[in-house]
């Protein structure tokens, strides 16, 4: 898929909104950015794309959040997991397959992502509020 340019944080949102009408309802998108990148946004952009009302936000404490939109969506953010005993607790690997899976901060979590991940890289550039947005493995 080509990078797509965003110089907005509504084009951030409406691209993963567009993006989530390809998904099937159990994939895992792991998203990587820095703090402030736009994770958030693609994450708020594609459960809306799926039906989800709620408002979205980092689960930065909460680890994760649920909603339910055409797909139960299960949103993570790993920025504290540190170990996969970390994982297990929070009992990540009984996700999978059960819905889409939104990962906030994979590089955490990088050892423990199946092959088939979806990988998001939203990433910054000198211009103010632009954001180059990859989609790999999809
Ligand atoms: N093109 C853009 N796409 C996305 N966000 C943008 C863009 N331009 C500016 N922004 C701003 O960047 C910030 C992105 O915040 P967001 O919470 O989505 O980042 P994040 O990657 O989830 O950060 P964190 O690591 O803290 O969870 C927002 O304040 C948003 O308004
Ligand atoms: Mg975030």
């Amino acid at each position: 898929m080509d990078d797509f340019i965003s110089q907005s944080v509504e084009q951030t949102e409406e691209f993963a909104e567009d993006f989530s009408k390809n998904l099937d309802g159990d994939e895992i998108i792991a998203l990587y950015g820095e703090l402030g990148a736009g994770k958030t946004a693609f994450a708020r952009g594609l459960a809306k794309g799926l039906g989800v009302e709620d408002s979205v936000s980092s689960p930065t404490f909460a680890i994760v959040n649920e909603y339910q939109g055409d797909y139960p969506i299960y949103h993570f953010d790993m920025y504290r997991i540190e170990s996969w005993n970390d994982l297990d607790s929070i009992g990540f690997f009984d996700y999978i397959g059960n819905g889409v899976m939104l990962i906030e901060w994979s590089e955490n979590i990088e050892g423990a992502l199946p092959d088939d991940v979806i990988k998001v890289h939203i990433n910054k550039t000198p211009i103010e509020n632009e954001r180059i947005i990859r989609i790999e493995g999809f």
